[in-house]
């Protein structure tokens, strides 16, 4: 937990990405700073069948202006003519677009790059952060679906309230992406054992794999967690879900030839690229989720 604590310190996030050797280590999750290496990563993924999502850092912004901005590199994002053969699609925080400021700015800046990305047969995801942002997060995404076929939603299996939240979706067609989870959450709110965190998301998922069976959402398994996927798929086999409606959604660096594996057994695969300066708190998540990661990143400390 002292990972998540690291990451939300904010003397830390400014001085600690400084250092040579956090930077190296960090590339082992993010191809580099901007949208040309993200699309260089993307290349052979996408050659080889895989979707792109593309997601630029960023989160809890300080001024509304900087909003405009994320906005506007993301409108130049799905205009721009890449050589993927389909178009990335887009993953994006709420905070990142001014949910703390003005939730109205957000929704105008979401709901314009969800046109722009329907316009260019794409999608538009929205991530879910820290559990304070929930019910901002499911309201926009309501507001959202109501105007655009093409967007989608995380979900974190932790959540005790997810079960409920899912089912406030259903009616609504959507598509979700369920993960297990990686803010640091009481007990009073989420599951906080690793046995208790699969259980739910293995009832979620199933949940949303007969709603994909049935026309009725896109069910995204936004996880490496390979053996809970085989789980998940045999028990929807048993239900009728072909191995074709479950997405899996890895992130970049993470598990590539598990990804590969899975594809070749039928599930179609999405890889997630994160890139951009602002990756402090974003990387300090994934080396919490493992603490193998700590050593990995001491490691670059050595010539
Ligand atoms: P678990 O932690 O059980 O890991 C399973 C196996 O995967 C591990 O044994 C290890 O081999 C490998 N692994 C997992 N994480 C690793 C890491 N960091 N480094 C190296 N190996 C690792 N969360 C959130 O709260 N909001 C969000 O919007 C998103 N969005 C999102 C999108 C996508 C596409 C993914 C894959 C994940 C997210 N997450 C997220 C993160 C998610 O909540 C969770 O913290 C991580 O996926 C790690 O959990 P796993 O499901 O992979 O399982």
């Amino acid at each position: 937990m002292i990972l998540l604590w690291m990451a939300r310190n904010p003397w830390l996030r400014e001085h600690l990405p400084r250092l040579g050797f956090v930077r190296r280590a960090v590339h082992r999750f993010m191809p580099g700073e901007d949208a040309d290496s993200a699309f260089g990563a993307a290349a052979g993924l996408a050659a080889n069948g895989q979707g792109i999502l593309f997601t630029r850092l960023g989160e809890n912004l300080a001024v509304l202006a900087e909003a405009d901005e994320v906005a506007a590199h993301y409108r130049a994002l799905l205009d721009r003519e890449g050589s993927l053969p389909r178009r990335p699609e887009l993953s994006v925080k709420p905070t990142q677009l001014g949910l703390d400021i003005d939730a109205e700015a957000c929704f105008r800046h979401l709901d314009g790059l969800a046109g722009l990305a329907g316009g260019a047969g794409t999608w538009l995801w929205l991530d879910m952060e820290g559990s304070t942002y929930v019910d901002a997060t499911l309201d926009l995404y309501e507001r959202l679906r109501a105007a655009h076929p093409n967007v989608g939603i995380c979900l974190q299996a932790y959540l005790k309230r997810t079960p409920r939240d899912l089912w406030r979706l259903l009616p609504l067609a959507p598509a979700v992406r369920l993960v297990k989870g990686a803010y640091d959450e009481p007990a009073t709110i989420a599951y906080r054992r690793r046995a208790e965190v699969d259980a739910a998301y293995q009832a979620l998922a199933l949940v949303l794999a007969e709603a994909a069976r049935d026309g009725r959402a896109r069910c995204a398994l936004g996880t490496h967690d390979s053996g809970l996927i085989e789980r998940i798929a045999s028990f929807a086999d048993a239900a009728g879900v072909s191995r074709g409606s479950l997405e899996v959604h890895m992130l970049y660096g993470i598990r590539a030839r598990e990804l590969v594996r899975l594809q070749a057994a039928g599930f179609p695969a999405f890889t997630l690229i994160a890139y951009g300066s602002f990756w402090y708190p974003w990387y300090m998540r994934r080396l919490a989720e493992r603490p193998a990661n700590v050593l990995f990143a001491l490691r670059q400390i050595l010539p």
